[in-house]
């Protein structure tokens, strides 16, 4: 669907009362996510090898381990990797909305039966889901009530946390430092680009950076918040909540491509005038934490 026509569908259902506006909002994502399941099993698969890569480059063996995911989405493609493919002992996924939908982990389950001949022995609760994996949706980890039954080893996110406001980004990772083992490592994936230039080729992905907060405010909703934080004022965050950086990685722009012509043309509001390019170019960032 195209980022225009997204975002008046976004902006008719704001206006709407809260919960009608996110019964139809709901509604809509699943039809759309039903019939997007298996691009979404290939680009979760890429995004959980590289997730792997970094992992074992540090050392870091999952056997036997527990995961908490941050951000669950639409089905529970990354937990049923973790637990499948790396030997996890469970995952527990978190995500302050309940996006899981019936008919997508059926899906999913059946895919796993046919694809690699796993049955899914689903037992676990409301949706078709093993016992190692436990879905808490509805749960905002930035509010210091969440608690955790589990010892995490591991907290992994998958494009989330360009979804959450900085304030709430600083709140989790300090409920982090505070509640999980020192030893726990949190690893990251951002896409910090925005994100309607996936479906407008004419845009640049750095076109947000044009606009004042107040503007960038009028062109975007709860249903689809970014908040345009550049690679350095993440890593101003997890330095604030305790954190320091095991192994970072990042993509650049080449210079000679389309997509940094179409960058600098841009007229980068003040805000973001005081970077370098290389900050405010940095996408698809990975970055490993652990505690100091
Ligand atoms: C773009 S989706 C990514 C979902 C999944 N990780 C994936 O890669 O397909 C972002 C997800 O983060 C969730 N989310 C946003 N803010 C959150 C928060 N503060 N705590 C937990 N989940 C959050 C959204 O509800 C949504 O399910």
């Amino acid at each position: 669907m195209n980022h225009k026509t997204k975002s008046f569908i976004f902006k008719s259902l704001d206006i709407l009362p809260n919960s009608l506006g996110y019964g139809i909002y709901h509604q809509l994502q699943k039809f759309l996510n039903r019939n997007s399941v298996n691009f979404k099993i290939k680009t979760n698969g890429r995004s959980f090898k590289e997730a792997l890569q970094i992992l074992e480059k540090e050392g870091i063996d999952l056997k036997g381990k527990t995961i908490l995911e941050l951000g669950s989405g639409w089905a529970p493609i990354i937990p049923y990797s973790f637990t499948h493919f790396a030997n996890a002992a469970q995952v527990v996924t978190y995500d302050i909305n309940e996006h899981y939908d019936s008919k997508t982990i059926n899906k999913l389950n059946t895919y796993y039966k046919t694809n690699y001949q796993i049955e899914i022995a689903a037992e676990n609760g409301k949706y078709a889901l093993p016992n190692n994996v436990t879905y808490y949706p509805k749960t905002n980890l930035a509010d210091e009530k969440t608690h955790f039954n589990e010892h995490i080893d591991l907290v992994f996110s998958r494009f989330v946390l360009e979804h959450i406001p900085p304030e709430d980004l600083l709140k989790i990772h300090q409920s982090f430092a505070k509640k999980l083992p020192k030893s726990a490592y949190i690893l990251h994936m951002i896409s910090p680009s925005d994100h309607r230039a996936y479906d407008d080729k004419s845009l640049s992905y750095y076109d947000f950076l044009k606009y004042s907060p107040e503007e960038w405010k009028q062109k975007h909703t709860k249903f689809d918040y970014h908040n345009r934080l550049r690679l350095p004022n993440y890593l101003e965050i997890f330095e604030k909540a305790g954190y320091e950086v095991v192994s970072l990685g990042y993509d650049t722009c080449d210079t000679n491509s389309e997509k940094y012509r179409k960058f600098k043309e841009l007229t980068l509001h003040k805000d973001f005038q005081e970077y370098t390019e290389e900050e405010l170019l940095a996408g698809s960032i990975n970055v490993l934490l652990k505690l100091k």
